[in-house]
C-alpha cells in the first residue's frame, strides 16, 4: 500500500515531535496533525517559533523546514481522517479518576472517541496505528468499534476496512528529536503483514532495517509498558541506594560508576534524583499492576507497585531532610527552588516531583521563590492548585488564602538568593550547575543549606563554599 497522506490525532508531546520528524524525513508524504484543542493547534501554527506549545531541543528547526510544506496543524479532524491512508492515534491516556479501576486503570475514553471518529469518517482501506501507550489488548477495543461501523455501513457502496498496528513511542522528553531521528529501535506490532510492511517502509526512510522490530500486537503493547517499568525500576533502585549511601558514608556517584561499568547492567538511568516524574512512568506502572491483578498475579503486581511506593517515599524523605536540617521548622523561611520541570530540557511538569515537594514546603510555612528556565508562573499555579484540588476532592484551593506559606515566581537567576535559608535544586538544568555557587554561598544566610537533589554540585569544587551542603546520596 502506498502512503500519501498521514493523519495524527493528538498534537501533544508525542504527536507533535513524532510527526514533525516523519514529515522531515518523508518529504513525499503529507502529514496532518489534528487536535480537538484549538488553542494548541493555534500555538503550533504561530509564526513566532518560540511560542510552540512544547519546548524540545531541535524541534523549532524541523518545524521551520516542514510546516506548510508537508506538515500541517489543523482542528479539522473529520476532513483529515477521511483523506488519510494511515492514522496515528496519539491522544492522552490518563488514569481513571473514578469507577472500576479508579487510580490504576487507564481511561480509554479518548481512544474510544477517536475510534468512533475514525469509523465514521475514514474512507477505503485505512491503517490505524496506536502511538499512545495503552493497556494490553486495547487494539481489540479499537477493532471492535471499527468493525461494528463497517458492518452497519455494509449496505452502502462506500466500503471501508481497517488494519490496526501498535507502534509505541519510546522518545524521552528533552531528547525527543534525537530519539526519533536515531532510535534504538522502532517497534511495530500487528497481525496484517501488508500493513506492518507499509509502516516499516515509512521508517526505512531514515531508520536502518535492523533497528525495526516487528512482533504480534500484544507483545508490542506490553513491551512499551515493560520498557517504562524497567526504566522506572532503575530510578527507584538508584534512589534507594542513595539513601543507603547517605546512611553509610558511601557516595552514590561512585557506586553508580562501579555498578554501571558492568556491561551487563550498563551505565544509563543510574542517576539519583528527587524521584521520577513525567507523564508515563507512574501511569504505566499503575496500569501494569492493574493488569497483573486482573490476570490473577497479585505477587507480580505487588513487585512492580513497590517501584512506585519507593518513589513516593523518596520524595517524602527529601522534604523531611529539608525540614530537619532547617531546625524542624520552615515557617517564614525564604527558600529558593531551582527547577519545576520533571527533568531538564522540557517545559513539561506532569507528575514532576517538584509539585509534591513544593506543596509540602508551603504547608510547612515556607516562603518560596521558584525559578525554572522553561516552566512559566501560570503552569506552576495550575499544577499546585490541581494537586490540592485532587487531595480536597475537587474543591477550589489557593495557597495564598489558606496556607501559612507563600510562593513567587522568578524568571531570572540573579537577586533571588540574598538572605535565603535554603536553596533546593530540583531539576537538572545545566544552567544550575554553571551558577557562581561561591557567590551564592556568600549571599545566603550563614546557617543556610543548599540541597542538591540531582547531584549537580558533584561537578564543582565545593571547598570555597561558605554554606552547608547536602548532596543526594553523598554520605
Ligand atoms: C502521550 C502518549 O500518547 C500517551 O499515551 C502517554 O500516556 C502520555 O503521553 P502526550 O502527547 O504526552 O501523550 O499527551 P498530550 O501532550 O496531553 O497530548 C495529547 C493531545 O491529544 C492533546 O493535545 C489533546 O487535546 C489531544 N486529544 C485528546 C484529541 O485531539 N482528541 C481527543 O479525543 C483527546
Ligand atoms: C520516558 C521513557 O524514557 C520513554 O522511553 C517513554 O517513551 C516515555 O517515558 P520521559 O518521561 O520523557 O521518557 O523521561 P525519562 O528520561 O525517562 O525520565 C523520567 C524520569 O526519571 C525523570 O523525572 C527523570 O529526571 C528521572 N530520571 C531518569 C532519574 O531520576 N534518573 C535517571 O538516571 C534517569
Amino acid at each position: 500500500m502506498i502512503i500519501n497522506n498521514i493523519c495524527c490525532i493528538g498534537a501533544g508531546y508525542v504527536g507533535g515531535p513524532t510527526m514533525a520528524v516523519i514529515a522531515d524525513k518523508c518529504e513525499h508524504i503529507k502529514v496532518n496533525i489534528v487536535d480537538i484543542n484549538s488553542d494548541r493547534i493555534n500555538s503550533w501554527n504561530k509564526t513566532d517559533l518560540n511560542q510552540l506549545p512544547i519546548f524540545e531541543p531541535g524541534l523549532k528547526d524541523i518545524i521551520l523546514r516542514t510546516r506548510n510544506r508537508n506538515l500541517f496543524f489543523s482542528t479539522n479532524i473529520e476532513e483529515h481522517i477521511s483523506r488519510a491512508d494511515l492514522i496515528f492515534i496519539s491522544v492522552n491516556t490518563p488514569i481513571k479518576q473514578s469507577g472500576v479501576g479508579a487510580g490504576m486503570a487507564v481511561n480509554l475514553q479518548y481512544i474510544e472517541l477517536c475510534s468512533r471518529q475514525i469509523a465514521k469518517f475514514a474512507k477505503g482501506h485505512t491503517i490505524i496505528v496506536e502511538k499512545s501507550t495503552l493497556p494490553v489488548r486495547t487494539a481489540q477495543t479499537i477493532k471492535t468499534i471499527l468493525n461494528a461501523e463497517v458492518k452497519s455501513e455494509s449496505k452502502n457502496n462506500d466500503l471501508k476496512s481497517f488494519s490496526i498496528l501498535s507502534n509505541p513511542e519510546f522518545l524521552s522528553e528533552g531528547s525527543a528529536i534525537n530519539d526519533l531521528e536515531k532510535p534504538d529501535r522502532v517497534l511495530i506490532g500487528g497481525e496484517d503483514n501488508d500493513a506492518i510492511q507499509t509502516l516499516v517502509e515509512i521508517y526505512k526512510n531514515w531508520v536502518p532495517s535492523n533497528r525495526i522490530i516487528t512482533t504480534n500486537l500484544w507483545s508490542s503493547e506490553l513491551s512499551k509498558l515493560i520498557a517504562n517499568a524497567f526504566l522506572a525500576q532503575r530510578v527507584s533502585s538508584i534512589n534507594s541506594v542513595a539513601s543507603l549511601c547517605e546512611a553509610t558514608g558511601a557516595n552514590v556517584e561512585e557506586v553508580s560508576l562501579a555498578v554501571g561499568a558492568d556491561s551487563r547492567l550498563g551505565n544509563k538511568f543510574l542517576s539519583p534524583g528527587p524521584g521520577f516524574g513525567g507523564s508515563c512512568f507512574k501511569k504505566d506502572i499503575l496500569n501494569l499492576v492493574y493488569l497483573c491483578n486482573h490476570f490473577g498475579l497479585p505477587e507480580v503486581g505487588s513487585y512492580w507497585e513497590n517501584v512506585l511506593k519507593l518513589n513516593n517515599w523518596h520524595q517524602e524523605k527529601i522534604v523531611k531532610t529539608i525540614v530537619n536540617k532547617l531546625f524542624g521548622t520552615l515557617t517564614d523561611k525564604k527558600i529558593v527552588i531551582l527547577g519545576f520541570a520533571f527533568k531538564a530540557n522540557t517545559n513539561d511538569t506532569r507528575e514532576s516531583p517538584a509539585i509534591f515537594i513544593v506543596d509540602q514546603l508551603l504547608k510547612e510555612g515556607a516562603n518560596l521563590i521558584i525559578h525554572d528556565p522553561k516552566v512559566n508562573e501560570e503552569q506552576i499555579e495550575n499544577d499546585l492548585s490541581n494537586f490540592n484540588r485532587k487531595q480536597l476532592n475537587n474543591k477550589k484551593y489557593s495557597y495564598s488564602q489558606n496556607d501559612k506559606g507563600s510562593w513567587s515566581y522568578s524568571s531570572k537567576l540573579f537577586d533571588i538568593f540574598s538572605n535565603a535559608h535554603a536553596v533546593v535544586i530540583l531539576t537538572d538544568w545545566n544552567e544550575y550547575s554553571i551558577l557562581d555557587w561561591e557567590e551564592i554561598s556568600n549571599q545566603v544566610l550563614n546557617t543556610a543549606w543548599i540541597f542538591d537533589t540531582r547531584g549537580l554540585l558533584n561537578r564543582i569544587n565545593l571547598e570555597n563554599l561558605n554554606t552547608n551542603i547536602w548532596i543526594i546520596g553523598n554520605g
